[in-house]
């Protein structure tokens, strides 16, 4: 099994989502179980980063979570928040090591799309600004189109961290074409994204299933998964499941290379 907690440099790293450790929590209300142990329970079995939502509704992450990651983990905390002037104060009040943009309806189960940059180049070229200066990464979540890849590097953000979920979800029920071309467009757009100078990173809706072709990608430095995680994570431990995602995310790299060098 691979220390995690030494992975070389070059090799993807995997952000572990705490949101459904919260979302437990609050169906209940109460302490318990506590993303910060969760959080740090996957700190210690390897992950490279803990990502954490603060929603407007606060369904799942408090502030007081944001509180108690920013005191508790020696790994980098990614901020997920839309890109509202509450966040962005909470945000600089923090000074998290990275911060990524992503767009948020009330009515939504989760995240559904990704940001429409492209409508909104002036308003979040200045909104990312400050926090920029402050020493944050800023990252976008976007889906993978070429319009939005283009704005996100024009608005001077290092980061894009691209939708996977219509490619699970096709995947998930069994539409093989649609996610072969959503799969494509992923690979197509990677590759665009890392030629204009953007640092490239995926998540949503990854599992055991649908992460190899993905961590193949050599553009792609970073995963954020969650929900499957910590689903698992009822069944075999956090430290499990994330080991189990961490080797596949390994095997899916290494055989890459093998297959180049052939
Ligand atoms: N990346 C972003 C930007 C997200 O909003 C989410 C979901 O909160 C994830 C990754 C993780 O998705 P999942 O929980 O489906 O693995």
């Amino acid at each position: 099994m691979t220390d995690l907690a030494n992975s070389p440099a070059s090799t993807l790293r995997l952000g572990v989502n705490i949101d459904h450790v919260a979302t437990v929590r609050n169906a209940r209300g109460g302490a318990y179980p506590d993303p910060a142990r969760a959080a740090l329970m996957a700190q210690k079995a390897g992950a490279d980063g803990i990502t954490a939502h603060l929603r407007e509704d606060r369904r799942h992450i408090t502030d007081t979570d944001i509180e108690a990651l920013m005191d508790a983990l020696s790994v980098p905390l990614n901020f997920e928040m839309a890109a509202t002037d509450e966040m962005q104060k909470i945000a600089l009040r923090h000074v998290p090591h990275a911060v990524c943009l992503v767009p948020e309806k009330r009515e939504e189960r989760t995240t559904e799309g990704g940001l429409e940059v492209a409508r909104e180049e002036n308003r979040l070229a200045h909104f990312i600004a400050p926090l920029q200066d402050a020493g944050c990464r800023v990252s976008i979540f976007i889906a993978a189109d070429r319009r939005q890849i283009e704005a996100a590097a024009r608005i001077g953000a290092p980061v894009v961290e691209l939708h996977t979920g219509a490619y699970c979800d096709a995947f998930a029920e069994g539409r093989t074409q649609d996610s072969a071309a959503e799969f494509q467009r992923l690979q197509d757009m990677a590759v665009f994204a890392n030629s204009l100078g953007l640092e490239v990173h995926a998540g949503h809706g990854l599992t055991y299933e649908t992460v190899k072709p993905i961590a193949a990608l050599p553009q792609i430095r970073e995963l954020n998964i969650g929900h499957f995680l910590i689903g698992e994570a009822i069944f075999v431990g956090l430290e499990a499941s994330m080991r189990q995602m961490r080797q596949l995310m390994d095997e899916a790299r290494s055989e890459k290379t093998e297959r180049g060098a052939a």
